[in-house]
């Protein structure tokens, strides 16, 4: 069978970790594909710089703006990162272009996600992003398929690695706020201006998203009320164990009915979580997303929520499910069938 042919725009953490994946799963890959997944062309900005991979064997394309246009390519990864510039510009052409597009960029989801979901449904191509919410877990085929018959009125769980990392690392040692936050950028969960991890913003974006696919709602990034934990120091956490709780980064979600119809309470902030809660022993730079359907009952996802080897997992699993030709709709429903909400009061 003809090999999916892909190029990976951006060969940071998670793009060098697709590489790696690739080449050490392809035998296992194509075989549950039906056909080999194989990296033809990739791109970065700085060509010389050793990322520990081999890419003699690749074509190198400097301008990821028409990588999705090369004739070489049948799906574009996107790994750039930022909500416009050109990893935005890099998805619209290439979706132009009627190529798939996968994609790890949660901030240009959260931002753009339904322009692309609607180009990518009329240009009838796929358009995945399971590697932008919860790093390896993959919550969004949970929700989207698995939890599919589901009413689903709450959803709500840790969301960004790097706040997880800092909390708990801080609460077990006892460890300086910017010490631990350097640490986990050393370790690859951080997003390149880690301000987005620790104000918030990155989990704001993810829960935009879950929001999304749970409710078969309208994304609503600006809806959500954010605060993260910049102004949390080691005397905050130590005052809450002293009271039986953890501190840890919450990311919830509601339906409520309003006057006027339902209306989604979006919100993003550091919570006291009780030590017999199963967050509580979410550590690390794991995830937890917890959703509660009507006939499920509740639904607990948890694992790595960051780092090369669980983002490429997410990755890879799309391109898995695009060379078997599922297309389908980028969110629960087409983009014209979403349900408009509106913001609800805090
Ligand atoms: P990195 O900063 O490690 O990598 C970004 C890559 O994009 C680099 O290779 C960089 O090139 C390239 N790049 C940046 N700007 C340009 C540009 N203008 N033109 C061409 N190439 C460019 O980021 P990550 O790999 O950590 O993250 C990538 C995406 O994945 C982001 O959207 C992030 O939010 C998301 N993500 C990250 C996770 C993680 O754990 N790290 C987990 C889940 C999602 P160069 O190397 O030459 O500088
Ligand atoms: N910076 C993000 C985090 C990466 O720490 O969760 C995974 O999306």
């Amino acid at each position: 069978p003809q090999p999916l042919r892909i190029a990976l725009a951006g060969l940071g953490t998670v793009g060098a970790g697709v590489i790696r994946l690739i080449e050490a799963n392809s035998a296992l890959i194509a075989r549950r594909a039906g056909r080999p997944i194989a990296v033809t062309v990739v791109g970065a900005r700085d060509r010389g710089k050793d990322r520990g991979v081999d890419l003699t064997r690749y074509a190198w394309e400097d301008d990821m703006v028409i990588m999705g246009e090369r004739a070489d390519v049948d799906v574009v990864v996107e790994m750039v990162g930022g909500s416009d510039g050109p990893a935005l510009a890099c998805a619209r052409t290439t979706i132009e272009a009627g190529k798939a597009l996968v994609t790890a960029n949660k901030a240009m989801i959260a931002h753009h996600g339904l322009e692309l979901a609607a180009k990518a449904e009329a240009a009838r191509v796929a358009l995945k992003f399971e590697a932008a919410v919860a790093g390896g877990i993959p919550v969004i085929k949970g929700l989207r398929e698995g939890a599919a018959a589901n009413e689903i009125e709450r959803v709500y769980g840790i969301l960004n690695g790097t706040c997880n990392y800092i909390l708990s690392t801080m609460e077990d040692s006892g460890r300086d706020f910017a010490d631990v936050l350097a640490e986990a950028q050393a370790k690859g969960y951080a997003e390149a201006d880690p301000a987005f991890d620790i104000e918030g913003t990155d989990a704001a974006h993810k829960l935009s998203i879950l929001a999304a696919i749970a409710f078969g709602s309208s994304l609503d990034f600006a809806g959500v009320e954010t605060s993260g934990i910049t102004r949390l120091r080691a005397a905050d956490i130590a005052q809450a164990d002293a009271l039986g709780y953890v501190i840890r980064l919450i990311g919830m979600a509601d339906v409520m009915d309003g006057a006027e119809g339902k209306c989604l309470f979006q919100r993003v902030q550091p919570h006291l979580v009780p030590f017999d809660h199963p967050l509580a022993h979410v550590d690390g730079a794991t995830n937890a997303v917890v959703a509660e359907g009507n006939f499920s009952g509740r639904l607990l996802f948890q694992g790595a929520g960051a780092g090369d080897g669980p983002t490429a997992s997410a990755v890879v699993a799309d391109l898995i499910d695009i060379a078997r030709g599922e297309i389908g709709a980028p969110f629960s429903v087409p983009v014209a069938e979403l349900e408009v909400m509106t913001t609800a009061d805090a």
